[in-house]
């Protein structure tokens, strides 16, 4: 299902560690789009459709041991399934770019961690109830220690998943950096830890190509 991040991507998913400056890149570059006459969807996830916000709020806001890893993933998924219908699948279809901070890389990691059951549920509700994946996703990746110091340097109510700690964010890093591995045709990966100009310089060079 997965197209290569050449010649057509139209669906262009951000992903990395908490911090990793994925939402100052994805702005950056739809502004950088746009300036080039595209037509440009800016979405999120968890969230990106009035419903996938509530779940949003379900998933990130209050006492996050209310929800069974099992509930939260079927949350996150419905908050997808939601975001495709509402959002995603219509965007494409009007011939827009869609650019989406954070998809389903997130899920094999967030939630698939920990037991290779866990993992393979993932990937089954994923198949059953997604089924597609972003024509080109962008790793923005940097070292834990960087990211989290800019991630508590913010003060909003999404803290559950930034309160992790860096060794978690390490194996989130290289989570993201074996997924990459496993699916080199969609992924590339931008080094974060430089200037907020020269990523998003190499992250424009990055989707000019993947959209020529
Ligand atoms: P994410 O969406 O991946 O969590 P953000 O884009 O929100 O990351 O960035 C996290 C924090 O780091 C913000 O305060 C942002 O202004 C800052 N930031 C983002 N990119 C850089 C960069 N290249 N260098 C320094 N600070 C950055
Ligand atoms: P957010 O505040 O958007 O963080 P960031 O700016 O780092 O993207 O919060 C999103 C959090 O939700 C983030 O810690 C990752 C987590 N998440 C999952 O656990 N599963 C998912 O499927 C998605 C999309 C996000």
């Amino acid at each position: 299902m997965t197209a290569p991040a050449r010649g057509t991507a139209r669906f262009i998913s951000f992903e990395g560690i908490d911090g990793s400056g994925k939402s100052t890149q994805i702005r950056l570059l739809a502004d950088y789009l746009r300036s080039r006459g595209h037509d440009v969807v800016l979405t999120r996830e968890p969230g990106g459709s009035p419903g996938a916000e509530e779940i949003r709020a379900l998933v990130l806001q209050g006492d996050p041991d209310r929800w069974s890893p099992e509930t939260e993933l079927l949350l996150f998924t419905a908050a997808r399934r939601d975001h495709l219908e509402r959002t995603i699948t219509p965007a494409l279809a009007a011939g827009k770019i869609v650019l989406c901070d954070r998809f389903a890389d997130s899920t094999r990691l967030y939630q698939g961690r920990g037991s290779s059951a866990r993992r393979a549920l993932v990937d089954q509700l994923h198949d059953l109830m997604i089924g597609r994946e972003p024509d080109l996703t962008v790793l923005i990746d940097m070292d834990p220690s960087v990211g989290l110091a800019r991630a508590l340097s913010r003060q909003t109510a999404d803290e559950r998943f930034e309160a992790f700690g860096e060794d978690l964010q390490r194996k989130m890093r290289q989570g993201f950096l074996d997924l990459a591995a496993d699916a080199p045709a969609r992924f590339r990966i931008v080094d974060g830890a430089r200037p907020v100009e020269t990523v998003a310089r190499d992250v424009a060079a990055v989707v000019e190509r993947a959209l020529a």
